[in-house]
């Protein structure tokens, strides 16, 4: 039989391991091609470093989705008081302190440092605030913080009964009795609030 004939093709043993093998390479370099264009991104000088730089792309969602999961993983801890008047003039204490420079104070604009920081700090007492999260939820940031975002974590430093008292505070920032209200007054502000002056967009 001539082995020439186009009925009998040539036997072509190296063909099928070749071909593997650049499914393999492929494989590989299909692998490789997310995390290097990452590297380039970080490395390269893309990513936004600035506080003032837009959010990186999926940032702002990848960073709640994570925060959220993780708030429906930790069990979180029974309130040990309860909201009364007295505590809630505590919670305004200690948030005069810790919080308002971040955070702020109502009806007042923030301070420099609050709008130089990426994310921005929410104001927790502009609109809804944290009104819609439960005291337990609020205490757990308090305590443990939020990574990369510049929110502390307040457990090492300060004595538990103050996180839950300020946490009672902000939960029912919308609803507060007058005496706590009052106390929450312009002229009760500390010093550094407004002095963000006014070269910051007003929306936020
Ligand atoms: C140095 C600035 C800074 C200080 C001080 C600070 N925070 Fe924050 N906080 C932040 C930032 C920034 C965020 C936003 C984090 C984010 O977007 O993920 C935040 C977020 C939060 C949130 C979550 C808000 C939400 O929408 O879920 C709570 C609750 C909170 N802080 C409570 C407090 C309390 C209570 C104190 C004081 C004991 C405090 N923070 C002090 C910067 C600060």
């Amino acid at each position: 039989m001539n082995s020439q004939s186009p009925q009998s093709p040539q036997p072509q043993p190296a063909a099928k391991p070749r071909r593997f093998l650049y499914f393999i390479i492929g494989l590989v370099l299909g692998a490789l091609i997310v995390p290097a264009a990452a590297y380039v991104y970080f490395v390269g000088g893309y990513a936004p470093v600035a506080t003032s730089a837009p959010p990186m792309p999926f940032e702002r969602y990848l960073a709640h989705k994570a925060l959220h999961a993780r708030l429906a993983e930790v069990k979180l801890a029974a309130p040990p008081i309860s909201p009364t008047a007295q505590n809630l003039l505590e919670g305004v204490r200690v948030y005069k302190q810790h919080c308002a420079i971040c955070h702020g104070w109502p009806h007042l604009p923030r301070s420099a440092e609050a709008a130089g920081m990426f994310p921005r700090p929410p104001r927790v007492f502009h609109g809804l605030g944290v009104t819609d999260d439960t005291p337990a939820e609020t205490h757990w940031k308090a305590a443990y913080g939020i990574r990369l975002s510049g929110m502390p974590g307040f457990a090492r430093s300060l004595p538990d009964k103050e996180l839950w008292e300020v946490s009672f505070l902000l939960a029912d920032a919308t609803n507060l009795p007058p005496p706590v209200q009052a106390a929450l007054s312009p002229t009760n502000a500390p010093a550094f609030i407004g002095s963000a002056g006014t070269n910051q967009p007003a929306a936020d």
